[in-house]
């Protein structure tokens, strides 16, 4: 795991714990967005087999996480919303530099703090939930999310040398904080 700059801060898990159905609706959309970024990966890079390869097989877990969270939207009666914009992925997103090389980097390693804050965040969630099946849950996704953060990573080193990873890498975790503190405090994964 990179080290993120900061830890979510105590607002934010206090406004999830506050309307946490409003939490899960959110986080149900996320999942179903990772895994169309995930393809969406494929489609842009379809001959550069080993991301297609890692991208398949994320899509798949992305989908079964998808999959989860509308069981727990079920089991909740709560129904899927119409996205709202995600402003944390979009001014990310706007880090992402043009040119052929450097936007493949800028792309992997986005997505790979993405992930990296997801864990942070559900691991933050479940530590503060009530022992039992949900606590489980948040958990195993948590440590999923950190499996997902090393792949985009793995992928990043695989295909640019290990010293301009690093060093992009640590310019998008500064920029990642910065983006973070500005966000509105709401009930949503970002
Ligand atoms: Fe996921
Ligand atoms: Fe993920």
């Amino acid at each position: 795991m990179p080290k993120l700059r900061i830890a979510s801060s105590k607002e934010w898990l206090e406004a999830v714990l506050g309307d946490f159905d409003a939490f899960l609706i959110d986080h149900a959309g996320c999942e179903r967005k990772a895994s169309a970024t995930a393809l969406s990966l494929v489609s842009h890079y379809p001959d550069r087999r080993e991301l297609v390869q890692a991208m398949a097989l994320l899509a798949r877990e992305e989908l079964e996480h998808f999959h989860q969270m509308l069981w727990l939207l079920q089991s909740r009666d709560l129904v899927l919303q119409r996205d709202e914009k995600d402003l944390y992925v979009q001014s990310l997103r706007r880090e992402i530099r043009s040119g052929a090389d450097d936007y493949f980097l800028d792309r992997l390693l986005v997505s790979g703090i993405v992930e990296a804050r997801g864990c942070e965040r559900f691991g933050q969630l479940a530590e503060a939930l009530e022992p039992g099946k949900l606590r489980d849950f948040y958990r195993e996704i948590s440590r999923s999310e950190s499996r997902h953060h090393a792949v985009f990573h793995r992928l990043a080193r695989s295909y640019f040398d290990s010293p301009v990873v690093e060093q992009r890498q640590s310019e998008l975790l500064d920029r990642e904080a910065e983006i973070l503190q500005a966000l509105p405090v709401r009930p949503v994964v970002h």
